[in-house]
């Protein structure tokens, strides 16, 4: 029986203290292990989790100051972390074949060329960039899927002096939301069907869900379907869509009369000026920032933040309730931030990618970009740091498209007028629909070095819709 709706407050992830800060640094340690969740009610759910904790812990950053993470590997697979929506060097940025290492060491019949630490590794991330919604989570090579399901996610907030001078809503109205799917069996153990449980062997799941793998719960921040009370008052939230494959269509009930959202940020960090929108539709990976104003409702009210993509209990996200009295932040400027829309003009270069499924030699499902499965040394582009570049999607399903490293600005759907509200700002993920053509700017900004871009549905990027890009000095 799935957990009944809106019983259970929403949790929100402890923020990481730095164990060490010296000079212009911090220094944080986080610990992958097993550990034992209270997720469904009256029941244990073994995770893996960052600190012990689904989602794990939330890291909270400032431009101007470094931040070392030191990962410490105590699950039996080894780990590889990945900063999405970071501007890291290469040798950091969780390339999806290095490993730090289980103690006891690691084998595994399908070895692939990269790094190798032994338990322990500790991540250099100069985060001089945009105050942005920012997420880490596992990206070894073949098994991410399994990896992030089973827990290993959390949410990285960076900001900047633009954004600080802001009157946002912030403190405990300021609030990460991880919206994640999940499946759960009657013992509460969390459900995947990995071809190999051990995620040793064979990569990838079985038959019936190569398209992507989706839960009958959602969780927010780790607790199915919650309710949070709200004064009556403006909330800002950090959307993160955290589900391997399932993609919400967010919409509130009642509606606030000044939104329903009011969105200020995507992935790469503030809009111009808040954009007012209906819906908000979030693919595995994207991020939205947006403000809820709850101050027209009558203390007793309740609004639901409902999927209008999902049927049953999957049509419901999380339940606000309105309660209290509270002195209101101010009204959102309407300034938010020095934001440059990139001219299409500027592109130097175009290149286009495939993202297309088709049967291999024993007739399972692969997923390819530009008819390739992922290989470590095939790179299928060398753009140069300080370029802008017009890179065109295609594909045939669903396929929420990521490129590590870099922001970039969605033009066309192909064209200007097909583009979704929604598609705005600077995204490093953009959902491409079936048979969908995506044109994006990229700007690219960052360190010398190979880079992966790939789908974001993570059952794809496990079998092998995945590529690399070579960012030129
Ligand atoms: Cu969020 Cu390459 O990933
Ligand atoms: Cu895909």
């Amino acid at each position: 029986p799935l957990p009944q709706p809106f019983t259970n407050p929403l949790a929100v992830p402890e923020v990481l203290s730095p164990y060490s800060t010296e000079g212009d640094t911090d220094f944080y340690e986080v610990t992958a292990s097993v550990a034992s969740a209270r997720i469904l009610p009256g029941l244990r759910t073994q995770i893996w989790g960052y600190n012990g904790t689904f989602p794990g812990p939330t890291i909270r950053s400032t431009r101007g100051r470094k931040v070392r993470v030191r990962y410490r590997n105590e699950l039996p697979v080894p780990i590889v972390t990945h900063l999405h929506g970071g501007r890291t060097p290469p040798e950091f940025d969780g390339y999806p074949t290095d490993m730090i290492l289980p103690a006891g060491g690691w084998s595994s019949p399908h070895e692939h060329p990269g790094a190798r630490y032994d338990q322990v590794f500790e991540y250099h991330y100069p985060l001089d960039q945009r105050a942005a919604t920012l997420w880490y989570h596992d990206h070894r090579m073949d098994f991410t899927g399994p990896a992030v399901w089973r827990g290993l996610a959390g949410m990285h907030l960076h900001s900047d002096e633009e954004e600080a001078a802001l009157p946002l809503p912030s403190g405990d109205r300021e609030i990460p939301l991880m919206i994640a799917d999940r499946s759960f069996a009657e013992d509460g153990s969390l459900q995947y069907p990995s071809r190999d449980p051990q995620l040793r062997g064979e990569r990838g799941v079985t038959e019936e869900f190569t398209e992507g793998v989706l839960g009958d719960v959602t969780l927010v921040n780790g607790t199915p379907w919650p309710y949070l009370e709200v004064a009556p008052v403006k909330y800002r939230f950090r959307l993160l869509n955290a589900c391997n494959a399932r993609r919400y269509l967010l919409s509130l009930d009642p509606a606030p009369d000044d939104g329903p959202f009011i969105q200020i940020g995507s992935e790469g960090g503030l809009l111009g000026k808040p954009v007012r929108q209906e819906k908000i539709a979030i693919s595995p990976a994207e991020r939205f920032d947006v403000v809820i104003d709850f101050s027209g409702f009558a203390p007793g009210t309740t609004v639901r933040m409902r999927n209008d993509a999902g049927e049953g209990a999957m049509a419901d996200v999380m339940e606000f309730r309105v309660t209290g009295q509270a002195q209101d932040s101010p009204k959102i400027p309407e300034r938010l931030s020095d934001f440059e829309q990139l001219d299409p003009n500027a592109a130097v270069r175009k290149r286009k990618f495939s993202f297309q499924g088709d049967r291999n030699d024993e007739g399972r499902m692969v997923w390819l970009v530009e008819n390739h499965p992922f290989e470590v040394d095939y790179i299928h582009a060398d753009p140069k740091i300080g370029d802008i570049e017009m890179w065109q999607f295609s594909g045939d399903v669903h396929h929420p498209i990521h490129i590590h490293e870099v922001m970039f600005q969605v033009i066309g759907l192909p064209e200007p007028e097909d583009l979704r509200p929604t598609d705005i700002g600077w995204k490093d993920t953009v959902d491409l629909a079936p048979g969908d053509v995506a044109r994006v700017l990229v700007r690219f900004d960052g360190y010398p070095g190979k880079y992966v871009f790939h789908c974001h549905n993570l059952e794809h990027e496990d079998v092998a819709m995945m590529a690399n890009y070579m960012l030129r000095p």
